[in-house]
């Protein structure tokens, strides 16, 4: 069986488009409270997952909830497309700020099956034009993460998803710290 090692506590960027099913993985893995996702917090703000009119409050609530569990820190889940830069880039702020890791962990799921799991889902559906486009910043946000700052970026195939198993690493606030250093040290000698 395949193992997952994931640092706890860190903030996870789940990354692929709609119908590719991040939010079925995180349900399997993790506590409903360590997930936080963008179309829960179009519910409760409009009591409609779909509701496209409140996204800027969704993420709004979706980043200052972030905020208050990481000053915990927990671990956090983001389940959301996290395909546009625009949509890391707030969240990996708040992990740095936190001094928390940030992982991103990216579900490499095609093209064609996120477009058929879309097209079988009762409750949803999402037009076939926005998942082709999701999909399309999904590949070119792949050829920019190594660049982002994450302290750690999984990419989990396809055909491994359903079997994965999650291994939770604990660390302490002195490994975080070490690590950071670590990294700035190393970006300090890259620039
Ligand atoms: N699904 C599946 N097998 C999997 C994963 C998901 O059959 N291994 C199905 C789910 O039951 C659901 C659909 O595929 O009907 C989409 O999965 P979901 O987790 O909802 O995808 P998300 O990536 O969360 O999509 P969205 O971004 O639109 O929320
Ligand atoms: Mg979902």
């Amino acid at each position: 069986m395949p193992i997952l090692s994931l640092p706890t506590p860190a903030l996870i960027l789940l990354i692929a488009p709609s119908g590719a099913g991040k939010s079925t993985f995180a349900a399997r893995h993790f506590s409903p409270t360590e997930i936080i996702s963008s179309d829960r917090c179009r519910a409760f703000i409009s009591d409609d997952e779909n509701n496209q009119q409140v996204t800027q409050a969704a993420f709004g609530l979706l980043h200052h909830w972030t905020r208050l569990r990481l000053a915990q820190p927990r671990l956090t889940v983001i389940d959301a497309t996290n395909v546009q830069y625009s949509a890391r880039q707030p969240l990996l702020r708040l992990a740095r700020a936190a001094q928390v890791p940030a992982v991103a962990l990216v579900l490499d799921v095609s093209l064609a099956t996120c477009l058929s799991r879309n097209r079988q889902r009762p409750q949803r559906f999402v037009a076939e034009e926005i998942i082709r486009q999701q999909y399309h910043e999904f590949t070119s946000a792949l050829l920019h993460l190594s660049r982002e700052g994450y302290a750690q970026i999984r990419r989990l195939k396809e055909d491994t998803l359903d079997s994965i198993q999650i291994l939770r690493e604990q660390i302490t606030r002195e490994q975080i710290t070490d690590e950071q250093a670590v990294r700035e040290a190393l970006e300090t000698r890259k620039n």
